[in-house]
């Protein structure tokens, strides 16, 4: 028989639409048995508990990146984590930091986003387009494989330090998502396009803690792609000082 076992989740507590209203810890005891994930607990305290709480979730598959949080201290998406799995009985649930809190678990992503635009994160095509799709061989389609898996969750964004000293700073995401085009045969973007990263608010801005490439649910490495793309720029002024064409 499976046991059920009683368990504390301390929830952060906030909601901007309230004038004074200040962050704090709301307990909920909950019983829980094995399996029950971080989001299956939310979905039963808002349904039968307290239905103010407030959270983002889609898929609870690990698929739409829209349940990222702090749990336990650990960055993480809250429908791939099991609540047994921390070997303690008392769970902190906090929203992901590095960005302002809406309300509760929610936060709001607008920065993440802007930044994310930012890297012009589409297919680009100098030609008009083409009449059948365009081919990529096994090995070109290995090359971009784990930027693909990016499901912009923010896990990184809220997981890296520089964010939190230079709001100005494009973030760990949006740098991956350039390398995934930079390094797709089919992407046509000139060099020059690399200028736009090409500051302390860019490629050069990264601490190489490598905590977004821990915090990634999807084992995206976020900081491998932006040491590839300083690569590039040092390349590139090598070359233009060498008067070397390409
Ligand atoms: S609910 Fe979609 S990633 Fe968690």
């Amino acid at each position: 028989m499976i046991r059920a076992s009683a368990y504390t989740f301390k929830i952060l507590r906030f909601d901007r639409k309230e004038p004074g209203d200040k962050a704090r810890f709301q307990s909920y005891r909950v019983r829980i048995i094995p399996g029950l994930t971080i989001l299956a607990v939310l979905n039963r305290i808002r349904d039968e508990i307290d239905g103010t709480l407030s959270f983002r979730s889609s898929c609870r598959s690990a698929v739409c990146g829209s349940c990222a949080m702090v749990i336990n201290g650990r960055i993480d998406l809250a429908c791939r984590t099991q609540a047994a799995s921390f070997g303690t009985d008392t769970i902190i649930l906090e929203p992901l930091p590095n960005m302002d809190i809406i309300k509760d678990l929610v936060v709001d992503m607008t920065r993440f986003w802007t930044m994310y635009e930012k890297v012009k994160p589409w297919l680009y095509r100098s030609g008009p387009d083409p009449e059948k799709e365009i081919g990529q061989t096994e090995d070109a389609r290995a090359l971009i494989d784990q930027f693909v898996h990016c499901i912009l969750c923010a896990c990184c964004y809220g997981a890296c330090p520089v964010i939190s000293r230079d709001p100005e700073y494009l973030g760990p995401a949006a740098l991956a998502k350039l390398e995934r085009f930079v390094l797709d045969s089919r992407d046509e973007r000139p060099r020059s396009a690399l200028n736009e990263v090409n500051s302390e608010h860019g490629v050069w801005g990264c601490d190489t803690a490598l905590k977004c490439i821990e915090a990634c649910p999807k084992n995206v490495r976020p900081t491998d792609a932006i040491i590839d793309l300083r690569k590039r720029l040092f390349i590139d002024k090598a070359r233009q000082f060498l008067g070397i064409r390409k």
